[in-house]
C-alpha cells in the first residue's frame, strides 16, 4: 500500500511512524509512506499557502493553488484523496478496514481555519474526522489513520498481535484479558480462564464482550 501525506508540518511525522508495527511494515515493504511539505508547492517568494477568507471572519484559509498542484502531481486515477477535517465522517474501525483495501491514499492535512471550499468540491474523494473536537492541524489525524490502517495490512501483525479478536472487530468491545500471575494483590483471574476448557472460555469471552459493550458503548449494539 502507498500512502502520501500532504502537510505543513512534515517534522511531526518523525517518531510515531518510525516505531513498532508501522516501522516493521515500512521495512517489510508493506507500506510505502511519503510525507510531502505543502510549501514546496507554493511558488511566491514567501511560499504562501494561506489567505484571508472572502466575506471576512477570523483566521486564514488554505489557498487552492498549492493544494491543487500538489494533489494533481501526487495522485493518480486510482488514488483515494482524503481531506482531514472536523466536518468529515467520523473515522472508525470499519473505515480503517475499508481503507486497508485501497492501494493508494493521499491524506491532505489542513491548518489555520481549514480549506478553501473548492478543494473539498474538486479534489476530495472523502473527508475524515477524528471526532467532535478541533485540533490545530491534520497531522495527528493523518498519523492515527496511517497507524490504524497499517496494522490491518496482511502480514503487518505478528502471530502474537492478532487483529481478529480485538475491540470493534465483531462490532463489540474486547473482553477482559489477564496474564500471569493468576493472583496479584488478592485479585484473582476468573477461574474459567485457568480451566483449559476452550468452549467455556469462548462463551465467557463472548458474554463479557456483550456486557462490557452494553455498559460502556450501548450505541454499538
Ligand atoms: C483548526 S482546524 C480547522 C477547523 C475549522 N475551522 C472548522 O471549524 O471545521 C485546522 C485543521 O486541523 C485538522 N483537524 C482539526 N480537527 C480535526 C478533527 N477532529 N478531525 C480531523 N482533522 C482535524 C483539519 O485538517 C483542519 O483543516
Amino acid at each position: 500500500m502507498k500512502i502520501d501525506v500532504l502537510t505543513l508540518f512534515p517534522a511531526m511525522f518523525a517518531g510515531p511512524l518510525d516505531e513498532s508495527i508501522v516501522k516493521r511494515a515500512r521495512q517489510a515493504g508493506l507500506l510505502d509512506l511519503r510525507i510531502h511539505n505543502l510549501r514546496e508547492y507554493a511558488h511566491d517568494r514567501h511560499k504562501t499557502v494561506d489567505d484571508r477568507p472572502f466575506g471576512g471572519g477570523p483566521g486564514m484559509l488554505l489557498k487552492p493553488e498549492p493544494i491543487f498542484e500538489a494533489v494533481e502531481s501526487l495522485a493518480r486515477e486510482q488514488t483515494r484523496v482524503i481531506l482531514l477535517s472536523p466536518a468529515g465522517r467520523v473515522f472508525n474501525q470499519a473505515i480503517a478496514r475499508e481503507l486497508a483495501l485501497i492501494d493508494e491514499l493521499l491524506l491532505v492535512s489542513g491548518h489555520y481555519e481549514g480549506f478553501d471550499e473548492r478543494i473539498r468540491e474538486q479534489l476530495a474523494d472523502d473527508e475524515l474526522s477524528m471526532g467532535d473536537f478541533v485540533l490545530t492541524n491534520g497531522a495527528l489525524p493523518a498519523m492515527v489513520i496511517i497507524d490504524a490502517v497499517t496494522r490491518l495490512l496482511p502480514g503487518a501483525l505478528g502471530d502474537e498481535e492478532s487483529a481478529h479478536e480485538e475491540s470493534f472487530s465483531h462490532g463489540l468491545l474486547e473482553y477482559p484479558q489477564y496474564t500471569r500471575p493468576a493472583e496479584f494483590r488478592g485479585m484473582k483471574v476468573p477461574e474459567v480462564l485457568l480451566s483449559g476448557h476452550h468452549a467455556e472460555i469462548a462463551k465467557w469471552r463472548t458474554e463479557q464482550s456483550r456486557r462490557r459493550t452494553a455498559e460502556r458503548r450501548p450505541d454499538l449494539l
